[in-house]
């Protein structure tokens, strides 16, 4: 017999830096999206310290939890399932989630449901649409990953472009602390862009014309070549050239992978979604090439576990509840097709 459509979830997601808890309704209706961010944690560091974060963790999952039931107005009786991610991420953080949401299953009678963290990203853009036809082509850009991938109607999906070297996140948040700019850097820049001019400088747009991967070690290295050749730069105009170089190869690759698999839209996922000069390129792309465009809410780009409760509502519904002896795995891999036929 068919699952009823209304499963009640509670997502649990730790994998990094934000301790996050979210309920949601059939896969789509977010009832609460609860975020404790550590990031003044980390801040003076520069970067996410593993320890801190883990124990972070601890210490605001309790309430964090709670807070996500409460504002859910859900008691635990009308929990169906706890989804928590149990992986890519710092093992330390993981287990923290993995933990609580195994301790929950268990005490509440549910299934518990570990998710991959990208393919909850994915799931972000379509938590506020769900209404368009796949094929779709994903962008994920994020702090540790930079992917095009398309997916299907039954959310399978196939790998078609990658970074060779750094993520696209992980460029922002370098040039940044090359700048001495706050952490995490992405935001920052974005904002100081606004005032800055993209054709200040030309940085290259390595690998443009060739295939659908990616990489941006190269661009990062000319910002900071250019920056010991030129210290009195401008700030602004370094950080929009910086970022028009960023956006021009992402949106230029993801154009070409989403007419190669013929998708009927384009989605942004992961932090760096949350960019305003992508979110304005993909916009743009979008009208040129007669495509929809799904920008997740920014509250949704970013670590969040409204998109692990959806993530894993579609899991219980294609694979089935997971064992409780299941462990949180750091290197996770999205379980990608190799061929979608499209
Ligand atoms: O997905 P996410 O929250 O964490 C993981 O990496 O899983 O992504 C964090 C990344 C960071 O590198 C951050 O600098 C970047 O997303 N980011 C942005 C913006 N907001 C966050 N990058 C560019 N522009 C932004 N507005
Ligand atoms: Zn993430």
């Amino acid at each position: 017999m068919a699952r009823p459509m209304t499963e009640t979830i509670l997502g649990i997601e730790t994998s990094c830096d934000e301790t996050a808890a979210a309920v949601v309704i059939g896969g789509r209706d977010i009832r609460s999206n609860i975020i404790a961010t550590q990031i003044d944690l980390h801040a003076e560091f520069g970067g996410v310290v593993p320890e801190i974060a883990g124990r972070a963790h601890e210490q605001h999952i309790t309430a964090t939890v709670a807070a996500a039931l409460d504002e859910a107005r859900v008691s635990a009786a009308e929990i169906d399932a706890v989804a928590a991610t149990v992986g890519p991420g710092l093992i330390g953080s993981l287990l923290v989630g993995v933990s609580a949401a195994k301790a929950l299953a268990l005490v509440w009678d549910v299934p518990f449901i570990g998710v991959n963290h990208l393919e909850a990203h994915f799931e972000a853009a379509l938590l506020e649409d769900p209404t368009l036809d796949p094929p779709l082509l994903i962008i994920l850009v994020s702090g540790g990953h930079t992917m095009l991938v398309a997916m299907d109607a039954t959310r399978r999906f196939q790998l078609l472009g990658r970074t060779l070297d750094d993520a696209a996140g992980e460029a922002f948040d370098k040039v940044a602390r090359y700048l001495e700019l706050d952490f995490p850097g992405g935001p920052v820049i974005d904002r100081l862009a606004k005032s800055g001019d993209p054709t200040a400088v030309k940085f290259p747009r390595p690998m443009l014309r060739d295939g659908l991967d990616f990489s941006f070690s190269g661009v990062k290295t000319s910002v900071i070549n250019h920056v010991r050749a030129n210290p009195d730069y401008d700030v602004n105009d370094i950080a929009a050239s910086f970022q028009a170089a960023v956006v021009d190869v992402l949106v230029t690759k993801a154009r070409r992978a989403a007419d190669q698999i013929g998708a009927n839209g384009i989605c942004l996922a992961g932090g760096v979604a949350a960019n305003s000069a992508l979110r304005a390129a993909v916009t743009e792309a979008g009208a040129a090439d007669g495509r929809r465009v799904l920008l997740p809410r920014l509250d949704l780009c970013t670590d969040n576990a409204a998109m692990v409760a959806a993530s894993g509502w579609w899991r219980l519904r294609s694979s089935g509840p997971d064992k409780l002896d299941a462990g949180a795995d750091p290197r996770l891999k999205v379980n990608f097709v190799d061929d979608l036929g499209l």
